[in-house]
């Protein structure tokens, strides 16, 4: 058997050609067209939120993001993927790296706390959603009332995660997410953002178009980060069987869980989540050199895994700002092949895989 470590679910051509068709007909394939309203719609139906922003790709949703908030000087955590980073790094925002927490691998609140004591020169946090598991949210909004901070939560891999009673999208200033081939609900390239301002929405939805207003006037500096109305058709075709798509993931998420769980360190779930995505499956190993020996195993069965999240971001941006536990775990940590297509049994088999390792 091949065994992929990711593939993106591929949209139905049927049902593809009627949206594509209606483009056809419309004349209007870009800039806030039927389909980008139709989906913006859906999705916020889908979500259960309101101001969400659909743009050409996560990192622009970040980007976006950070310039429509006004972020001066960010805390970032420095466990994700390069995108977190480098959209504050690529605007020259000022950035301190402070560690996670060893269980979820999140940014770490407390930690978080003690760094806004020790300085009045931070407006904003930058968290991300590690492979689907919820931050500290009610920390994070403790945080941003005490020190009058924004709170922007990277939800890259959070697509349909729920906290309690609610989308998890719906904590913070700012969620963006990515709508990448490789990720659960995608539009081949694409990304969303949702605000908790509606004023904030209105804003970023001009900057994504060169900053022009309702009236036709440009009124400053902007970029084009729309979605494309034939994006928009993946988005509409895909969204169609995202349940299904979710349920897959779940039950391939569960099924790891069960046979690896005790064989593997695993990052450990937020109480609250309420509904998870399946997003990722990491698995988190002894040490550096047990990494690359389960690596190397799994190679040589032609199971590909990921070494995701590696480096730690503080060692590509700023190293002085040492963050042990982030850097220990990206050293050590693997994702094992997870999409919709990928069978029980070809979970069982990888599974086997590690477990003999450990005879
Ligand atoms: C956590 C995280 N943030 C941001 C991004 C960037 O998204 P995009 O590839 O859509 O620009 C990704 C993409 O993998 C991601 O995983």
């Amino acid at each position: 058997m091949t065994i992929l470590l990711n593939k993106p679910v591929a949209p139905c051509l049927k049902t593809m050609a009627t949206y594509l068709e209606q483009v056809n007909a419309s004349d209007w394939y870009t800039k806030f067209g039927p389909l980008h309203q139709k989906l913006t719609y859906k999705l916020e139906e889908y979500l259960e939120v309101k101001n969400l922003l659909l743009v050409s790709n996560g990192t622009l949703a970040l980007q976006v993001t950070y310039k429509a908030l006004g972020v001066k000087r960010a805390i970032c955590t420095p466990f994700s993927y390069i995108a977190t980073a480098s959209s504050l790094a690529w605007d020259k925002i000022p950035t301190s790296f402070v560690d996670i927490d060893l269980n979820s691998l999140n940014l770490c609140p407390s930690l978080v706390d003690k760094k806004l004591e020790g300085s009045s020169d931070f407006d904003s946090i930058i968290a991300t959603h590690v492979y689907g598991n919820p931050c500290a949210v009610e920390s994070f909004d403790s945080l941003s009332s005490k020190y009058n901070v924004k709170v922007i939560y990277d939800a890259a891999h959070a697509f349909g995660v729920r906290y309690g009673e609610k989308s998890l999208l719906r904590f913070g200033d700012a969620s963006t997410l990515s709508f990448n081939a490789t990720k659960v609900f995608h539009t081949i390239e694409g990304g969303a953002i949702i605000f908790k301002e509606t004023e904030v929405y209105e804003k970023a939805k001009q900057l994504i178009n060169f900053s022009i207003d309702s009236n036709g006037t440009p009124t400053g500096a902007g970029i084009n980060a729309v979605l494309n109305e034939y994006q928009c058709a993946v988005g509409l075709t895909l969204l169609d069987n995202i349940d299904n798509i979710l349920d897959h993931r779940r039950i391939i998420f569960n099924e790891y869980t069960k046979l690896l769980g005790s064989l593997v360190e695993l990052p450990i779930w937020n109480e609250n989540t309420s509904l998870t995505n399946g997003s990722y499956f990491p698995v988190i190993l002894k040490n550096e050199l047990e990494k690359n020996r389960i690596k190397t195993l799994l190679d040589g069965h032609d199971i590909p895994c990921r070494e995701y999240f590696s480096p730690s971001l503080n060692m590509v941006f700023k190293p002085e700002d040492a963050c042990p536990v982030s850097q220990s775990i990206a050293s050590r940590i693997l994702c094992l092949p997870l999409h919709f297509y990928l069978t029980l049994d070809e979970v069982r088999h990888i599974s086997r895989v590690i477990k003999e390792s450990r005879k």
